[in-house]
């Protein structure tokens, strides 16, 4: 009796579940799923079966076939990072059937109202399962190790429309027939004339935290051969923007495959979601969520969109056993994002990139020099909350690492040995152990030439990891540099700037700057007032640490209009800890007020940072 995963209850003498099978009713009314899951094990099992559960209230757990009731427990006090165990006592059966329903205050889930969505006459949902949220939605050994297949039948209102990280199978009217299992509605309900069903199936095995869906009133825009771009119908100009900016993802796909083998998922289609939504981008399988700030006409856009398709192959393919190892996923996937970037946008653009990330991963020594732990790359979470330690760390020193042993071995080498990685550990969840033992069998001597115990258990930027050099990058540090002596960059030397070199610029400048110079800064170049999210939060960090006072009322619109994490992290960790009393008060304020937009997941994040430091 051992758990395998420091964010799970599952045991590693229990059989792992292999195939789910969800009834969801989703009740817009009261934000609540109710809910069936018809769990498939690996093997038949006597004992106590131990599953994830979070803010989920179980009605019964059944025998499949006599549906006669079998014991269970819910643990009385949840872990505060797990949440409650769940222990089922079978007797030789392979399958259990859970009747249950979920909390309004679900993890994984945002519910929208009306006013919150672009056509503010119909609601939205959507889900974000990683890294330890799916146990929100259903019951589950809720670990990258147990990989599930799943089918869902989905009871709606009928003007909305379902889609999901799954093949979807059709759309039709409900049958009395399945209501049976669902105890705590009537048949009556499930089947109203105002409700329709979706249905989905997930043929290939997927770690529990690729588990999506979303559900509002959504429209489509084809892009590609197999890719749609879907946002809400009303918002049509994000659907026309969109398929613009989107429109090169076929040729990506096609570079990826070259450089990593075939395409496994079939479609890959994108998702916009609204505002809130708390990442740039998340790699469901066959169909991506991006954040709408992606969207502004640059090759930002086209990159957040790389760094997903990436994922096809590593993180999803391959994916991390568990959180201990994200490294695999990102590192790997931040080094294949760039090697896209490079063939369909340039070498100067993914050295750009570089650039930004090599500054990001410095800055983070800083962040966590008194937690030197999470600037290993394979580090110990027991008792740590996966969304409280979230860095840069996992992708870019784990893409410094990667390019590393590119360096080393050559690029045509490291080409072929990450073809066959892949081919090797596909649908696997692997260790970094795993991965060391592949690459030492595969590049003999590999040991000697890098020091890989120091790169993967070491803290901080080993001495062999790569500062990019490009004249762009070069100049732009320059530039940077002499800012502090009063000297800003003329408007010849920043006329071919897009978003990423003004990222890049404001990234290295130092910490905090003469006030008026900041302010003369913005005068000349309108930095706080940018679309570009990047380069307006960028700057706004500046303007709050430099203790510039003018730009509270720009700090609040940003922060009330937009839930992605990597800005609320950003500007209210600069109030809450660089700021006075004054920034403080404000952060405390537009967190009371803005709250409720969030997704739970930005909400647990804020507010961990308020009570670091206030
Ligand atoms: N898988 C991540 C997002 C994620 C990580 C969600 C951990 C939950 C827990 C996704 O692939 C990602 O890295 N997104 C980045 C995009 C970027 C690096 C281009 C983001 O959201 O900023
Ligand atoms: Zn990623």
């Amino acid at each position: 009796m051992a758990p395998i995963d420091p964010h799970s209850f599952t045991d590693s003498s229990h059989p792992l579940t292999t195939h789910v099978s969800l009834s969801l009713y989703l009740d817009f009314n009261t934000s609540t799923i109710h809910a069936s899951a018809l769990l498939t094990l690996s093997s038949s099992f006597s004992g106590n079966l131990s599953l994830d559960s979070r803010s989920i209230s179980i009605k019964s757990i059944l025998h499949p076939q006599t549906l006669a009731p079998l014991p269970y427990s819910v643990s009385s006090s949840p872990d505060p990072i797990k949440g409650s165990e769940v222990v089922v006592v079978l007797a030789g059966q392979s399958r259990v059937l859970i009747l249950y329903s979920t909390s309004p205050s679900a993890s994984a889930l945002q519910w929208l109202s009306p006013l919150q969505t672009f056509s503010k006459t119909h609601p939205y949902v959507y889900t974000q399962c990683q890294a330890i949220h799916a146990r929100s939605i259903f019951p589950c050994q809720d670990t990258p190790a147990a990989r599930i297949r799943y089918d869902v039948v989905m009871n709606i209102p009928s003007p909305l429309s379902a889609v999901m990280s799954a093949r979807h199978v059709r759309r039709r009217l409900p049958v009395l027939e399945e209501a049976k299992h669902l105890d705590v509605l009537s048949s009556v309900v499930w089947c109203a004339e105002d409700r329709v069903v979706e249905e989905f199936a997930m043929e290939q095995p997927i770690p529990p935290y690729l588990f999506a869906f979303a559900v509002g009133e959504l429209g489509f825009r084809e892009v590609g051969p197999r890719t749609r771009v879907y946002a809400e119908s009303a918002a049509g100009e994000v659907l026309d923007s969109a398929a613009l900016e989107f429109a090169g993802t076929e040729e990506m796909i096609r570079q990826g495959e070259k450089l990593f083998g075939d395409y496994e998922w079939e479609r890959f289609d994108l998702l916009v979601l609204p505002p809130s939504f708390p990442y740039g981008g998340m790699e469901n399988p066959r169909m991506v969520f991006l954040t709408p700030t992606v969207i502004k006409g640059d090759a930002t856009g086209a990159q957040v969109v790389a760094h997903e398709l990436a994922h096809s192959w590593t993180g999803n393919l391959i994916t991390n056993i568990n959180n201990e190892h994200f490294w695999l996923n990102e590192g790997f996937t931040t080094y294949a994002e760039r090697r896209i970037v490079e063939v369909v946008q340039g070498a100067d653009i993914a050295t750009l990139n570089m650039g930004i990330g090599w500054r990001g991963l410095n800055d983070e020594m800083e962040r966590f020099k008194d937690n030197l732990e999470f600037t290993k790359l394979k580090n110990k979470q027991e008792g740590v909350d996966p969304d409280d330690v979230y860095s840069q760390v996992p992708y870019e020193k784990g893409f410094q690492f990667v390019l590393r042993i590119e360096r080393q071995v050559g690029r045509t080498a490291f080409d072929e040995f990450l073809k066959k990685y892949i081919a090797t550990f596909k649908f696997k969840s692997i260790d970094t152990d795993t991965f060391l033992d592949f690459l030492k069998a595969n590049i003999p001597g590999i040991e000697k030439e890098i020091n890989l115990q120091l790169w993967t258990e070491g803290v901080g930027i080993p001495e062999d990891a790569y500062e990019p050099v490009s004249a762009i990058y070069t100049k732009i540090i320059s530039l940077a540099e002499v800012f502090k002596q009063g000297k800003m960059p003329s408007e010849d030397e920043v006329a071919e700037w897009k978003g990423q070199e003004w990222e890049l610029y404001l990234e290295n400048l130092p910490k905090s700057c003469e006030p008026s110079q900041v302010v003369a800064l913005d005068k000349r170049y309108r930095l706080a007032e940018s679309k570009d999210y990047e380069v307006k939060v960028s700057f706004l960090k500046l303007a709050i640490s430099s203790k510039c006072k003018g730009y509270h009322g720009e700090v609040e619109k940003t922060l009330k209009s937009v839930g992605r994490m990597l800005y609320l992290r950003t500007l209210f960790t600069a109030l809450a800890q660089t700021g006075g009393t004054e920034e403080k008060q404000l952060a405390k304020q537009i967190f009371a007020e803005a709250r409720e937009t969030y997704h739970p997941i930005a909400q647990g994040v804020v507010e961990s940072i308020l009570s670091k430091y206030i």
